[in-house]
């Protein structure tokens, strides 16, 4: 991204935004409520356009090329995508759908090879045994590992999670953290860019940051100069102290 802002109304929800994420890289994106952090998301995955700048996706520029394409080669999980998800429709479909772009069995007849695929990964990511349910009979833990696998049925070259552990439990967390931890470090995992509001979500192999706050970035870099004390009590206008032991986070606040 270059020069990116977003206007909605008269409003700028993101403004001078330059960032780049290389191949090999896995960033978290982290900032308060309403920081722009989705909006970003949206852009980054080719979802929709900036207002001002711009921003290549895959060495395409947004604006020049065909959406439908591109999206294809950005896996994108997001609770917006996800409610756009027919509640009936079984789990295995809800992964298998997204090789065509599209959601709906009804639409496509698969191959043999979709269909393996689409069992694989609901394999690898522990929710095999719900193939057959409907996607709303899920609990929350369930359908984050279901849009995931779902965001991965293209084989993607960069993968976006936009709060993939929001309402979590603790165990749900660290599973989660498990998993997105070893499909990070799997020699052929596409870049990633992971968004939260909690520093716990972090898995260790993630390698970089970026901090928004009120529509800017606050800091980006390297996670261990990013991730400090100083820079999230500013994002989070509450004085923090952020520790990290054997490369998991922790925030707590010192103003008690
Ligand atoms: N279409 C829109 N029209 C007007 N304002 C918008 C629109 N989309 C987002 N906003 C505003 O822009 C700001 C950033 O929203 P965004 O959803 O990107 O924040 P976020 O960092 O993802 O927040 P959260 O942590 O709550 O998910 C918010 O104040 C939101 O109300
Ligand atoms: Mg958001």
């Amino acid at each position: 991204m270059r020069g990116v802002g977003v206007l909605r109304g008269t409003r700028w929800i993101l403004r001078d935004v330059d960032w780049s994420v290389e191949p090999m890289q896995h960033w978290v994106v982290i900032g308060a409520n309403g920081a722009g952090k989705s909006t970003l998301m949206d852009l980054a995955a080719a979802r929709s356009f900036p207002s001002v700048g711009q921003v290549t996706a895959l060495d395409e520029v947004l604006g020049e090329v065909d959406l439908a394409e591109l999206r294809q080669r950005i896996g994108f999980a997001s609770s917006v995508a996800a409610q756009l998800i027919d509640d009936a429709e079984h789990v295995i479909d809800v992964v298998r759908t997204a090789a065509h772009g599209m959601s709906g069995s009804w639409q496509e007849t698969y191959d043999r090879t979709d269909d393996l695929r689409a069992r694989d990964l609901l394999q690898r990511w522990g929710v095999d045994s719900l193939a057959k349910k409907e996607f709303a009979r899920l609990s929350e833990g369930e359908r984050k590992r279901v849009l995931i696998a779902r965001a991965l049925m293209s084989d993607p070259e960069l993968l976006i999670l936009d709060e993939p552990g929001a309402s979590l439990d603790l165990a749900g967390r660290e599973d989660l953290v498990a998993r997105l931890d070893a499909f990070a470090k799997g020699a052929d995992s596409p870049s990633m860019v992971l968004v939260t509001h909690h520093v716990e979500e972090i898995p260790p192999s993630f390698t970089h940051a970026l901090v928004l706050r009120d529509g800017a970035v606050l800091a980006l870099g390297p996670i261990g100069q990013v991730m400090t004390s100083p820079i999230l009590s500013e994002a989070f206008a509450i004085p923090l102290l952020v520790q990290c032991v054997d490369g998991r986070y922790t925030a707590r606040s010192t103003s008690s």
